[in-house]
């Protein structure tokens, strides 16, 4: 077999990127303006939200989620340990707590422990949607329900996918999306917030632009007006118009996309079901996966080392990620806050022997055909 190079992930750009970019650059205004309002309105509509508002990562959307709610010190807010570490550094930003309820199999929180967590200091629970499925939203947001929580749903992964046909991201009070380099959707950098409240809304448009007034961003353009009021200490987290022209022409390919993600899943659960020794990632019932994420898990890690299978990846020329090492286990989060191995124990089992393979629209049949028998190799020598 040729030997192949096949990047983890890849972003689809094509000519029209090309195109809505370079009509930014000539049109002479390249931050926060008419093609950011542009994406997000075509983003609103289409997930069912009233309203949808651009900024330059997830990180920035949750955080100022957390802050529009009022969540601050003394509070508790229950998520993942089996996430980006951003997703509990946003609670630590705002002085909160955060509180690690441990995952199910198919990496989403266990919502069967959620409520043994809950005490009279939880203000609010950030569920992750794992690598493109979704978690059980009817469960979560039942809990948030009886003890008055609001519900930021960390939807990074999440654009695209389904639960119960409504788009992730849209049940709770609000939600984050990302657009970094290796999403589904691309803008380079970049994230969205989305909720159904109107005065949250108009929160975190000004916090994303410093806290001044709506009216500021207009303020070097012809009829802008120079007068603006600062009316809280915000934060420098808006989109730029470069970022929406990306995430337009993005949107215009979404579907495209998606297809031919679908079509390398299915391959990959075509090629590798016959390889004893690993388990392949599942669907979460009535979840319409975003394939962000192709995870699976070795079955047995004290035969098969995880590292030493993805250094032999490497070696044939595939690369390979590992989602996540849960956030409990970093070094801050031990030293500061006391965690320790053993305290979540299905996150941990998973990050010890999980793997994602390579997923992005550049792949062929025959890049998942090259993976499938390199693995087996490496697993049956
Ligand atoms: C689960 C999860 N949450 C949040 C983030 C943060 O996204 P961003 O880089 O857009 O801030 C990521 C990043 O990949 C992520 O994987």
């Amino acid at each position: 077999m040729t030997h192949r190079d096949i990047p983890f992930s890849k972003p689809y750009i094509t000519e029209l990127e090309h195109e809505y970019v370079s009509e930014v650059l000539k049109s002479g205004w390249l931050s926060r303006g008419p093609k950011t309002k542009v994406f997000e309105e075509k983003m609103a509509e289409w997930l069912g939200v009233k309203h949808a508002i651009g900024v330059n990562s997830c990180t920035a959307a949750m955080h100022l989620a957390l802050v529009a709610y009022g969540i601050g010190p003394g509070d508790e807010v229950i998520t993942s340990p089996y996430t980006f570490c951003s997703t509990a550094n946003v609670i630590l930003h705002v002085g909160a707590t955060p509180v690690f309820v441990d995952t199910l199999d198919d990496f989403n929180i266990n919502y069967n422990l959620i409520e043994k967590s809950v005490t009279p200091r939880t203000k609010a629970i950030m569920p992750v949607h794992f690598g493109g499925n979704v978690c059980d939203m009817d469960a979560i947001m039942a809990i948030a329900k009886k003890h008055n929580l609001v519900v930021i749903e960390d939807a990074a992964h999440g654009i695209g996918a389904k639960f119960k046909n409504r788009h992730a991201g849209t049940f709770g009070h609000a939600g984050a999306y990302s657009f970094y380099a290796t999403k589904n959707l691309t803008t380079g950098e970049g994230g969205l917030f989305v909720t159904d409240n109107d005065d949250i809304a108009d929160k975190v448009r000004e916090l994303s632009l410093h806290g001044m007034s709506q009216n500021a961003w207009n303020r070097y353009e012809k009829g802008g007006s120079w007068k603006y009021a600062v009316n809280a200490p915000g934060y420098k987290y808006n989109m730029t118009d470069i970022q929406a022209a990306l995430g337009i022409a993005q949107f215009e390919k979404f579907d495209e996309m998606q297809e031919i993600r679908k079509n390398i899943v299915t391959w990959y659960f075509e090629s590798l079901k016959e390889i004893k020794h690993i388990r392949l990632p599942e669907c979460t019932a009535n979840v319409i996966h975003a394939w962000h994420l192709y995870p699976i898990v070795i079955g047995d890690v004290e035969r098969f080392s995880r590292n030493e299978i993805i250094e032999a990846l490497n070696d044939e020329g595939i690369s390979t990620s590992v989602h996540f090492i849960p956030v409990h286990l970093h070094p801050y989060y031990q030293n500061e806050y006391g965690f320790k191995h053993g305290d979540f124990p299905v996150a941990e089992r998973l990050s010890e022997s999980e793997i994602s393979l390579p997923l992005h629209p550049g792949m062929t049949k025959d890049d998942v055909h090259y993976i499938a028998a390199k693995l087996r190799k490496i697993i049956l020598r």
